[in-house]
């Protein structure tokens, strides 16, 4: 869809600026042509050496450079492009926009432009949230400038709430859907007052246990059966929640990954063991099921090695294990947690096939998510998922596990300060 489009990119200053690189290989990597213009403290996050070599053309950034003039005007380079995106977006670039100022080249070719202008916001919570950025905000959507982003999350300057710039692949897909005829809804700036109010710790005082990875299940002293389960989910989801001030424990099975930080883990090797940690350690307020469980297990595990015997291969009975998740969200009122979601990785029919989990297993939420082989869900480091509620389903556009994992908490947070989820 992006093959052969002109994306003018305007990068200001900030430290989600680093994001601008990775955003630029990915445009590229889908055939669309990247032109940069570096605000004047863009400079500062990112080297134009750098932007310059990812673009594969040349940096535009001063506009009395008379050589820069005279090969191309700032009126051709704004006009030269299909559609000009500015990520990330400094509280000062949005001002600078909205008051339809001309002073750095930047802010000229975004004025002189008469193609559709698609923002990425960055900056402090406070700055975002203050009335003169959303006063800028508001103009400029009704100006027609289109907005990716902010998100929730923790920030550069140890505070949590919306300021975070969207991540490339979230402004990709909202390019794309410019392209198609229209930003996603989701991502659009809310008006003010539908703001997540800041609190650098919505979830000070909740308990959420979180299961991840996969569980590896004896044949014997030295074999297991297992699946590919990375535990980059889960583990994902503990570290977002703990930023969000959660008393978080982890029970991950066998996984290749550092613990999170200030999260409790509890390593375990079996689903018998996955579920006893997460029966231990109830009553809960949330719990997360993301670990990719075992379905069955060796109904009777040798104490010894099997060995080869002549030309019959052994034939394994396999026992089922229990279901983590339906247990706990079918435990008795007094300990079950308020809020128990559960992960569906399907390879087709997607959602049909998570509404009708949600009721075979008697959660709240199901986070679907595509695990098709071509999905590269397993082991990768994205994610496409559909939050499925009693409610509905939000459809969220392919994005990195960790920018998952934040989305995830933000809803979590409003969960519990409202007791529901829009959907
Ligand atoms: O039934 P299915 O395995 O597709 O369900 C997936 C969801 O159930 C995941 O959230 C997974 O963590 C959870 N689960 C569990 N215990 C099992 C099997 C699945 O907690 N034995």
């Amino acid at each position: 869809m992006l093959k052969g489009k002109r994306i003018l990119l305007v990068i200001s200053g900030g430290i989600a600026a680093y994001k601008a690189l990775e955003l630029i290989r990915r445009l590229r990597e889908r055939g669309a042509s990247v032109r940069c213009v570096l605000s004047r403290s863009a400079a500062h996050f990112v080297t134009p050496l750098s932007v310059s070599a990812l673009s594969g053309d040349k940096v535009y950034g001063e506009i009395f450079s008379l050589t820069d003039e005279a090969e191309m005007g700032h009126i051709q380079l704004s006009r030269d492009a299909d559609l000009l995106v500015v990520a990330p977006a400094s509280a000062d670039l949005l001002a600078r926009m909205a008051a339809g100022m001309a002073d750095d080249l930047a802010a000229t070719v975004l004025l002189a432009t008469d193609k559709p202008v698609l923002v990425a916001p960055a900056m402090n919570v406070r700055m975002w949230t203050h009335p003169a950025t959303q006063r800028n905000v508001a103009q400029l959507q009704a100006d027609g400038v289109q907005f990716v982003g902010p998100v929730d999350g923790a920030m550069a300057c140890n505070e949590y709430g919306p300021g975070r710039m969207s991540e490339p692949m979230e402004i990709l897909a909202a390019i794309e859907a410019q392209f198609a005829g229209g930003i996603r809804a989701p991502f659009h700036a809310g008006a003010p007052d539908a703001l997540t109010p800041i609190t650098s710790q919505p979830l000070a005082g909740k308990k959420v246990i979180v299961t991840s990875g996969p569980t590896h299940e004896p044949i014997d002293p030295v074999r297991y059966i297992a699946n590919r389960s990375s535990g980059k989910q889960g583990h994902a989801i503990a570290t977002a929640l703990a930023q969000a001030g959660a008393d978080v424990i982890l029970v991950s099975g066998p996984v290749n990954l550092p613990d999170p930080k200030g999260v409790r883990v509890i390593r375990v090797e079996t689903a018998r063991d996955m579920f006893s940690a997460c029966f231990l350690n109830l009553p809960a307020d949330a719990a997360i099921f993301a670990a990719a469980v075992a379905d069955w297990r060796v109904a009777v595990e040798s104490d010894k090695k099997l060995k080869k015997t002549g030309d019959v291969a052994p034939s394994l009975q396999m026992a089922e294990n229990p279901d983590i998740l339906r247990a706990i969200a079918n435990t008795d009122a007094k300990r079950r947690p308020a809020l128990v979601v559960g992960f569906a990785a399907e390879t087709d029919h997607v959602v049909d096939y998570a509404r009708a989990k949600l009721d075979k297993k008697a959660c709240d939420w199901i986070l679907a998510n595509d695990a098709s082989p071509q999905s590269g869900v397993f082991g990768g480091d994205e994610n496409t998922v559909h939050l499925v509620t009693r409610d509905g389903v939000e459809d969220w556009p392919r994005m990195s596990k960790q920018a998952v994992a934040e989305k995830l908490t933000a809803r979590i947070a409003d969960f519990f300060k409202s007791g529901v989820v829009d959907a």
